[in-house]
């Protein structure tokens, strides 16, 4: 079948809408979705300064949400018609997915990272029969269509905005699932967020809904501003003494710190800024070697990198979805969202800062 999707040809280039072909229907377990809407995660954009670790071309995207339109085979558990918002890939059996930590699956890399997906590239091809390095976290969603694991796939209620759903699988999932999962804040504790984009607003509005007190700081007064709506006490990153800014704000000390910058002096501030047993989380990738001052780890310290919020989607996203419709969890007032076509505008102002999660949806492509 012949479909639209948003191509990455270079590190370099802009994406381009064009035609692609899928030459198979799904295998056994896997599903093909049309698309309703996808959110532009950082983790798409970095692919950019991967250093040549990610096959192209290819297409991205990888917080899809749309309908059931086959499944493969009887045992995929979703029916055609099935709204279901798409999340990352896991095998299923390995020991950290029977420990329901799927986030921390052995094939983890493999299976969402492209590594080890050559053999997919005659399935999935340009117009002009050129491989296309297919299921990006399992889905490559930026497109009309993506063919998933059906592990993949949560359904939801029919009745819901399917368009908005897709960052629930993977930004909103990750900072949702740090403040639930990875920290377990409860009422009175006590969450520093370093950088206030979709992540870090995500954990705001969970810890904020679990009944702690959430300090944001970001270095864009908008992003402050917005914070502040969620339930945050702002701080800007330009704040003399941040740490003993932070530490004033939190009666001595954040439980609970999480960086979504991977800026080494703001992780070391964010160190700095925890109390005695406190746990700082980091998400995004790091670049560099991490230099930790002496003493930043004693008394009881500790740090963490944690992948998708320790989530699992099938248990999060539901939870995530009630807390939205009761008014807790309002991540549509992070979105906009744009046609496909519009791919390259969404991508310049979430770079900019200018939207926090831009959200792409198939029906404009062309308009
Ligand atoms: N580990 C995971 O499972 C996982 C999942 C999703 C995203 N990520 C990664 O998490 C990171 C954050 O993603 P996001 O979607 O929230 O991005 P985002 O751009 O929406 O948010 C980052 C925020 O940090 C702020 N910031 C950056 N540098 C700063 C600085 N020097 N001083 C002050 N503020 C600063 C930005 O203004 C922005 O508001 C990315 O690196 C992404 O790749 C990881
Ligand atoms: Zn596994
Ligand atoms: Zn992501």
């Amino acid at each position: 079948m012949r479909f639209g999707a948003a191509v990455l040809r270079s590190y370099e280039s802009r994406f381009a809408v064009e035609d692609v072909i899928l030459n198979a229907g799904p295998d056994d377990g896997e599903i093909l979705v049309k698309i309703a809407g996808c959110g532009v995660c950082r983790t798409d954009l970095a692919v950019r300064r991967s250093a040549g670790r990610s096959p192209l071309p290819a297409v991205l995207g990888h917080e899809g949400a749309g309908v059931v339109v086959e499944t493969g085979g009887p045992d995929t558990g979703l029916g055609v018609g099935d709204h279901v918002v798409l999340s990352f890939d896991s095998c299923g059996h390995c020991r950290n997915c029977l420990g329901a930590a799927p986030a921390y699956c052995d094939s983890f890399a493999s299976l969402n990272l492209f590594e080890g997906r050559k053999e997919n590239a005659a399935r999935f091809t340009d117009a002009a029969g050129g491989g296309l390095a297919p299921r990006w976290f399992g889905q490559s969603s930026f497109a009309e269509y993506a063919m998933v694991p059906a592990r993949n796939a949560v359904r939801v209620d029919p009745s819901l905005p399917i368009e908005l759903l897709g960052p629930l699988g993977c930004g909103f999932l990750t900072g949702a699932g740090a403040a639930f999962h990875s920290f377990g804040v409860g009422p009175g504790d006590t969450l520093a967020v370093f950088g206030a984009g979709a992540v870090g607003l995500a954990a705001v509005m969970a810890a904020t809904a679990a009944g702690a007190v959430t300090v944001a700081v970001d270095r864009h007064p908008e992003r402050l501003a917005l914070a502040e709506r969620l339930g945050a006490i702002p701080l800007s990153a330009a704040s003399a003494d941040l740490p003993d800014r932070v530490r004033r704000l939190t009666d001595g000390g954040a439980q609970y710190a999480l960086d979504t910058t991977g800026v080494a002096q703001l992780i070391n501030d964010a160190l700095r800024a925890l109390r005695p047993t406190g746990h700082l989380a980091l998400v995004a990738r790091l670049h560099t070697a991490l230099p930790l001052e002496p003493g930043a780890l004693d008394r009881g310290r500790k740090i963490s990198h944690l992948c998708e919020g320790d989530a699992v989607p099938g248990l999060l996203i539901p939870r995530l979805i009630g807390l939205w419709q009761a008014g807790r969890f309002p991540f549509d007032q992070l979105i906009r969202t744009y046609p496909l076509a519009d791919i390259n505008e969404a991508e310049r102002d979430c770079e900019t800062g200018r939207v926090v999660k831009p959200v792409l949806v198939p029906e404009g492509r062309g308009g």
